[in-house]
């Protein structure tokens, strides 16, 4: 097998040159090559050794597949240290993305140079770790203490010119990297720079107490998460010991951060969000549509931030509504989102104002007669919607995509009122829609492959992470969704305060309880959605009479100042109310229910486990393609903590005999209604299978 990395003079410098596609992640054969190459240089003519990569980028770190298998020598930190070590001058050149053990070695190196628009990070805390080839150490002896704290805790990149304010990269290359780091290289020769070792930097001190107040604002910044406090001790370790005995900290700490189940929840959502994107059945060369110019209908509150998105991607946007009136009001919302964005500097007031230059409205279907992608998003009615695909049917150019935003419709009869269902999908953004990362791609039963294929692309496009589903109500999230809320409300009825509820939910890691969540969406919006079913649709009435009888209260939740909570009108700051817990008494009561207590351990599992079993039915019926699919929804819609891992990878972590132990526990206590085990549930416990197995072995 040829390896990865090639070895070569170019005159006076060695050129390690790695080839790794896709990103030059660190694997077996990447840091043997570099282990081999740099022993060479030691022997050779070179002067100085030039680490390169081939490809879109530098190293984007050690190679995630490898881990939780065996290690292979060479190992990273000391491959590290060689670098450190070798005799001759290092210097790493760095294009595209420098990332977790990429950086290590380019800090290792003596100097480094990059190109401008290159960037550079620490990411391993998203994927529950800490940098583990010395990263820690070495990265606070170029930048101080503060700035890489916040460089490994955040765990986002930086571009380079604040690398070079920081310290971090030395020299940034004009022109092609190749060229100009051999050029620089050749300088730093004939200047006689030396051997800068990254390790003989001093650290510089920082006040009393600045690390004491990173613990505390990571507890509540990063709540629950291991790897950011262990990336403080770290950086203490940096501070106050030698540096051998820092790397030796950051060992132990790093394998620590590797065994946890946090580190694996996260390293199976970074292969779940990129697997998501891939459609089973569907090439890769599936051709796709053109998509300049999108219409949108209906500027509330989703069409409005949907809106946003395109234009935000340089797309052209009409966004068309019923009247003047209601479309001045959606463009003042658009309008206020971006100054709110300029004023929480998330984009420059410049770059807002060309985004909100692509959105135009109007009240006349006629000017959309032109676009690539309608997407509707009036009210949640299913005649309205057949009458607006009516009307685009009739409008729209022939090849238009047409979409719809329906939370809960079946999207296969949108599509029949048109002549053209092949053309028609579901695309579910989640609110606020010019935030919210996840983006439900609803494939109808007719649904064109081309049609798929281009709003996977367009959804990467504008920077959402997509999650295909299947027809069924509510789709994958909220037809779960529907089930969690389902036992939220009737722990409430049963027992449990609203700031018990929530607090159990949030203690265990929800970044919101689900009765916040509700006042946070609106009571009105699943208050609708009930009314719009027959009754026998509806669920178990008990769970929503707390919730209805607030919405005839008109506390509709934070919009008007109270749901199941009050809240405060400057902070939004939620405080209990006794009128609601008096309510939930008369409810409790009227249904003839015996409140008790009800302890934190079995709201989370009855939550937890219905979300569990209703995936599992999700996944049976094929309306998500994996679990994994799952598991992005939650955790990019629904506020699920990535360090669990989603609902689905929590379920094989606790065990599937222990939730089907509950749950038949469940269902004995509170009836086969609500609580009847999934049959995938069953098999695989019967099978003694895991759903990551059953995942894989169904993907073949
Ligand atoms: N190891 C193995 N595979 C990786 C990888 C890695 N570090 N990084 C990316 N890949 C794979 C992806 O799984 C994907 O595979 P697929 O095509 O089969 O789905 C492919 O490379 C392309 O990745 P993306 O789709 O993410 O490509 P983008 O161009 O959107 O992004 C990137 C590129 C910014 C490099 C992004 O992939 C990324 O952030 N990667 C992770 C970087 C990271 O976390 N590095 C730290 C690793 S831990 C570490 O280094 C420990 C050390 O301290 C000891
Ligand atoms: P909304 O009530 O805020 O906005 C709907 C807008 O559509 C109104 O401005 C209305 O004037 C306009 N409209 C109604 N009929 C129209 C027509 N025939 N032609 C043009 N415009 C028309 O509603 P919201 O919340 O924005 O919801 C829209 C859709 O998005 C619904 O299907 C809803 O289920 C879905 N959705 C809502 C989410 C939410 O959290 N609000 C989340 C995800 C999806």
């Amino acid at each position: 097998m040829t390896s990865p990395v090639s070895y070569e003079l170019v005159d006076d410098i060695g050129v390690i040159s790695i080839d790794n596609p896709p990103v030059n992640a660190l694997s077996q054969a990447v840091r043997q090559g570099i282990h081999d190459a740099i022993a060479a240089a030691q022997q050779d003519a070179s002067k100085a050794v030039l680490i390169i990569c081939d490809g879109r980028t530098f190293i984007a770190g050690a190679d995630i597949t490898e881990f939780g298998k065996p290690p292979q020598e060479p190992y990273l930190p000391d491959l590290c240290n060689t670098i450190e070590d070798s005799s001759k001058l290092v210097v790493a050149a760095i294009h595209g993305t420098a990332l977790g053990g990429g950086l290590e070695v380019a800090m290792s190196s003596h100097y480094r140079c990059a190109v401008s628009g290159a960037k550079v990070g620490l990411p391993e805390v998203k994927l529950g770790l800490l940098p583990g080839a010395g990263g820690t150490q070495r990265l606070p002896r170029l930048a101080g203490a503060t700035a890489a704290l916040d460089i490994m805790t955040g765990g986002n990149p930086i571009d380079m010119e604040k690398a070079a304010t920081l310290g971090i990269i030395d020299h940034i290359a004009d022109g092609k990297l190749r060229e100009a780091a051999l050029a620089w290289c050749r300088e730093l020769v004939q200047k006689d720079a030396g051997r800068r070792k990254t390790r003989e930097l001093p650290v510089a001190t920082v006040a009393d107490g600045v690390l004491a107040e990173y613990r505390s604002t990571l507890a509540k910044r990063a709540r629950g998460q291991i790897a950011p406090q262990k990336i403080v001790d770290c950086v203490e370790a940096a501070l106050t010991r030698p540096f051998a005995e820092g790397l030796r900290i950051e060992r132990e700490k790093f394998l620590e951060c590797m065994q946890s189940p946090q580190s694996a929840a996260l390293r199976h959502m970074f292969f779940a969000e990129r697997e998501a994107a891939k459609v089973r059945g569907l090439s890769k060369d599936t051709p796709q549509r053109d998509v300049n110019k999108v219409g949108v209908i209906g500027a509330g509150t989703m069409g409005s931030g949907i809106a946003m998105n395109f234009a935000n991607a340089g797309m052209q946007v009409v966004l068309l509504e019923v009247n003047d009136e209601a479309l001045g009001k959606g463009l003042s919302i658009i309008d206020r989102n971006y100054q709110g964005g300029v004023k929480r500097g998330k984009m420059s007031a410049e770059h807002a104002l060309a985004c909100r230059g692509r959105i135009s409205g109007t009240t006349d279907y006629e000017s959309l007669s032109d676009a690539d992608l309608v997407i509707e998003a009036v009210f949640e009615n299913l005649e309205i919607k057949q009458e607006v695909f009516a009307t685009l049917d009739a409008i729209c150019r022939q090849g238009a995509i047409l979409a719809t935003n329906t939370s809960y419709q079946d999207v296969d009869r949108i599509a029949a009122a048109t002549t053209r269902p092949q053309d028609v999908i579901g695309l579910h953004f989640f609110s606020p829609a010019h935030i919210m990362k996840l983006l439900e791609v609803v494939r109808a039963s007719k649904t064109a492959d081309d049609v798929l294929a281009t709003c996977m692309a367009l959804a990467k496009k504008i920077r959402k992470t997509p999650v295909v589903s299947g027809v069924c109500y509510g789709f994958i999230g909220n037809r779960m969704l529907g089930h969690y809320g389902r036992e939220a409300q009737l722990c409430v009825i049963e027992g449990a305060t609203p700031e018990q509820l929530d607090g159990a939910m949030e203690e265990w890691g929800m970044a919101m309880g689900p009765l916040a969540v509700f006042d946070l969406a609106g009571l009105d919006v699943g208050y609708k959605a009930r009314q719009g079913l027959p009754e026998s649709e509806r669920g178990d009435p008990r769970a929503s009479r707390v919730a209805d009888a607030l919405v005839e209260m008109n506390r509709l939740g934070q919009k008007t100042g109270a749901g199941f909570y009050r809240y405060d009108p400057e902070t939004r700051r939620r405080s209990s109310d006794p009128e609601v817990q008096a309510l939930i008494e008369r409810e409790a009561a009227a249904l003839g229910v015996e409140r008790r207590e009800i302890d934190a351990g079995e709201i989370v599992d009855r939550l937890l486990f219905a979300l569990v079993n209703e995936g599992m039915n999700i996944l049976d019926e094929g309306i998500a393609q994996r679990p994994g699919d799952i598991d992005v929804v939650y955790v990019y819609g629904y506020g699920f903590p990535a360090w669990r891992g989603g609902p689905m990878h929590y379920a094989d972590a606790v065990g599937l005999a222990h939730v089907l132990e509950r749950v038949r526990e469940f269902e004995q206590r509170f009836g086969s209604e609500n609580w009847t085990p999934a049959p995938l549930l069953e098999k695989l416990v019967a099978t003694g299978n895991t759903l990551a197995e059953w995942a894989k072995s169904s993907s073949k």
